[in-house]
């Protein structure tokens, strides 16, 4: 099920009702993705085992802590706009477009390859967002914008412990979680 388009009774100012409930759309598809990427950072720091558990245990709740500020200044956005934002976990649930998190406890190495195709998914559909706001709300395009400097840097995190020293990431050219995490503990054997 797609992300249902609202049209609110009133929105910001100087914005038509039909691009407020446009905008609010493209929001409420971005709040359900950083929800899901919340839950599923937290769901990594939880089940991560092996060498360098507590480098990664640790990297990640931070980043949980900065995908839970976008969460609220997402949904807070769609609200100003008019529309009622949808944050239950049932919404996720009906209305997302991808799958749910396929490890559970897993090597260090195969989470953050896993990872690496979860940041993939989340930035390239945020850079959407922000390129099909940029003509409609200049206010909701600087709050994505804004998103991405630190998803994007978060990304990064995860991709230099995947990166050998001639800077190829082993999981490249991988489209799945299960494949990307194959990949990326296959590289770490390999260099053992
Ligand atoms: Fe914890």
């Amino acid at each position: 099920m797609a992300v249902r388009k609202e049209l609110p009774e009133y929105t910001v100012p100087s914005l038509t009702l039909e691009d407020g409930g446009k905008v609010a759309a493209i929001l409420q598809g971005r709040l359900h993705a950083l929800n899901d990427l919340a839950l599923t950072l937290k769901h990594i720091h939880w089940n991560v085992v092996g060498p360098h558990f507590i480098a990664v245990h640790e990297m990640i709740d931070p980043q949980v802590d900065a995908v839970r500020e976008m969460v609220d200044s997402t949904a807070e956005r769609i609200a100003t706009l008019g529309v009622p934002p949808r944050g239950t976990p049932g919404a996720i649930v009906a209305e997302r477009t991808w799958e749910d998190y396929s490890l559970g406890r897993a090597s260090t190495i195969a989470h953050l390859g896993a990872l690496d195709e979860v940041y993939r998914g989340v930035i390239a559909d945020h850079r959407q967002a922000a390129a099909d706001t940029e003509d409609l709300d200049t206010v909701t395009n600087d709050l994505l914008v804004g998103h991405l400097r630190d998803l994007e840097l978060f990304h990064w995190f995860v991709r230099a412990h995947l990166e050998s020293s001639g800077g190829e990431l082993s999981t490249s050219g991988a489209t799945t979680e299960t494949g990307a995490a194959r990949k990326a503990e296959a590289a770490a054997k390999k260099e053992a």
